[in-house]
């Protein structure tokens, strides 16, 4: 055969690079619970569809004898390939070479990807798995990491960035993950944080396992850092497959539309009796949400944090949608500092990406003391509505029961450009609910009263009666119409069906200045 030492070196050039670090420690990794960098790449793409990019690439350390130990590929695995037929970039870091530390070449490798997944229009997936910066390269790592960090922020709206976070990541390499759109940790084999538990332990004398400091449980329900968590990584990749398929490629695409399996016009009966006849019981909006969304699939953000204000995805009509939704069976449905965040954040990926926005309303307001006062509920709860005011998509809003006080302007209102805006008939729309106003309004008169409780439940009967329904805001109309519960996936149907040709824009301007 021609050429055949030449082809021979190729072929084990090749196997080199496949191999990582070798066989040990690979089952090392395999005993630590965890899939080598590839894979999980072949549990994220398409069967046979994966093209990697940069497999000879090596380290160029001569310090430390590292110039003795090369792998081609260096510690990280790069390419593209396909999610359900649709092209996606993904950096796998290969934690069986140097502990998948991130060197100067590496970090080469995955810029050059960065930059053709935003040139090419298509999502970027990152697989974490590192010790962080290569400790040999010095400056040269740092400077690798902040090449990252700085194509993660220009790519930030562009195209959906996702990490998923299957080992260590720790020191400033948390810090590209905090940037792309959606973070996914596995439990217990994953963790992120800025210093580990020995320099938490030398500088606060507290001592923390690396699990209760930052793993994932703790990120998807103290810090919000994380949006997703599953138990191993095979399950982590599927995730990651489904949310890509709620999402464009990039901003100029629209959302992934499927053929609807759910007539549109379906009633949902069970919502008439959902909201219960005493103002003051919680129910699970859940059950609205699953309802009216196609074929009950709602796949939920931040499912641990901030637990009052529910944020996901789901489909109307096979057209992907975001649902913001307050939450009464948690706090009542009251909006604190960490539901604001979590809203604002969700709705501000969804106006990037062109997805529409539906929201449910039933919020009692701001969640009152020092705490929320203290935490920036003001500057929090501003976030959010400025993302709501901000948003051009086509936005739909149901109030189900209470719309009361500066939270009803800031659920997509129809001042804050609500396009669609509907109302239960049990809905209460008013400045504040009606022990509050009448507490406020007839102080002196009830105190002065012969039978103060007795005028007062007068008093909190007759404002009910007058101010907390629907029918005056419809009447303005701040609602669009007012409708049975049973009626509401038909409406919203529709209402988004009437919209998809929406434009709207904000005046021209370098950028905004959210309240951070
Ligand atoms: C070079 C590294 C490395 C690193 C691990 N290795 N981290 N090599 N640079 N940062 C190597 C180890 O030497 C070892 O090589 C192999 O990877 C596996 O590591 P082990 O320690 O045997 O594995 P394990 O016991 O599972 O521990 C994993 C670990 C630990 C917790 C990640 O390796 C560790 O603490 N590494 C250092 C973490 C760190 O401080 N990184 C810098 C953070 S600061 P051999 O050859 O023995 O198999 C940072 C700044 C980023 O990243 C700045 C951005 C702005």
């Amino acid at each position: 055969m021609a050429h055949e030492e030449t082809y021979r070196r190729l072929d084990e050039l090749r196997r080199a690079a496949k191999e990582g670090g070798g066989p040990e420690a690979v089952k090392a990794q395999h005993d630590r619970g965890k899939l080598t960098a590839r894979e999980r790449i072949d549990l994220l793409l398409d069967p046979g569809s994966f093209v990697e990019t940069d497999a000879f690439v090596a380290h160029q350390c001569r310090d430390f004898g590292m110039e003795k130990r090369r792998y081609p590929g260096d510690g990280v695995v790069t390419g593209h390939g396909l999610v359900d037929g649709r092209r996606v970039f993904v950096f796998s870091q290969d934690f069986t070479v140097f502990g998948g530390s991130l060197s100067g070449a590496n970090a080469e490798k995955i810029v050059k990807l960065m930059d053709t997944a935003m040139k090419v229009g298509a999502p970027l997936v990152g697989l974490n798995d590192s010790g962080g910066a290569r400790i040999q390269e010095g400056v040269v790592s740092l400077g690798g990491y902040a090449d990252i960090f700085l194509r993660n922020t220009l790519a930030s709206g562009v195209i959906p960035q996702i990490s998923a976070i299957l080992g260590p990541c720790a020191g400033g390499a948390v810090y590209s993950p905090a940037i792309t759109d959606f973070v996914f940790m596995v439990e217990r084999t994953s963790y992120m944080f800025v210093t580990g538990p020995n320099v938490v332990k030398t500088v606060t004398h507290e001592t923390v396992t690396s699990e209760d400091l930052g793993g994932a449980m703790v990120h998807a329900s103290k810090s919000g850092v994380c949006h997703f968590t599953a138990p191993d990584d095979a399950s982590c990749l599927l995730a990651v497959r489904t949310l890509l398929s709620y999402l464009p490629s990039n901003n100029l695409e629209d959302p992934p539309a499927t053929t609807p399996t759910d007539e549109p016009d379906r009633s949902c009966d069970k919502l008439d009796d959902l909201v219960p006849e005493d103002p003051n019981k919680p129910y699970d909006m859940k059950v609205a949400i699953r309802e009216v969304l196609d074929d009950g699939a709602f796949l939920e953000v931040h499912e641990h944090y901030a637990e009052n204000l529910i944020v996901g995805f789901g489909r109307v009509g096979g057209r992907p949608v975001g649902v913001i939704a307050n939450q009464p069976a948690v706090l009542a449905g009251c909006l604190d500092c960490a539901a604001s965040l979590k809203g604002a954040r969700f709705i501000r990926f969804c106006d990037c990406f062109n997805i529409p926005l539906l929201t449910f309303e039933d919020v009692p307001g701001f969640l009152p003391g020092t705490d929320q006062e203290w935490g920036g509920i003001i500057k929090h709860g501003a976030k959010l509505l400025f993302a709501y005011c901000e948003a051009t998509v086509p936005k739909v809003t149901v109030i189900t029961r209470k719309a009361y006080g500066g939270a009803y302007d800031v659920m997509n209102s129809k001042h804050v450009r609500g396009d669609v805006n509907l109302a239960w008939p049990m809905a209460e729309i008013a400045v504040m609910g009606p022990k509050g106003a009448v507490e406020i309004i007839f102080r002196k008169e009830i105190s002065a009263s012969g039978d103060p409780k007795a005028l007062e439940e007068q008093k909190v009967a007759d404002y009910r009666e007058k101010f907390a329904n629907p029918y005056i805001a419809a009447e303005r109309g701040y609602v669009d119409d007012v409708i049975f519960p049973r009626e509401t996936r038909a409406k919203v149907a529709r209402a988004f069906s009437m919209l998809r040709t929406k434009r709207d824009r904000n005046p021209p301007k370098k950028h905004g200045n959210i309240p951070l």
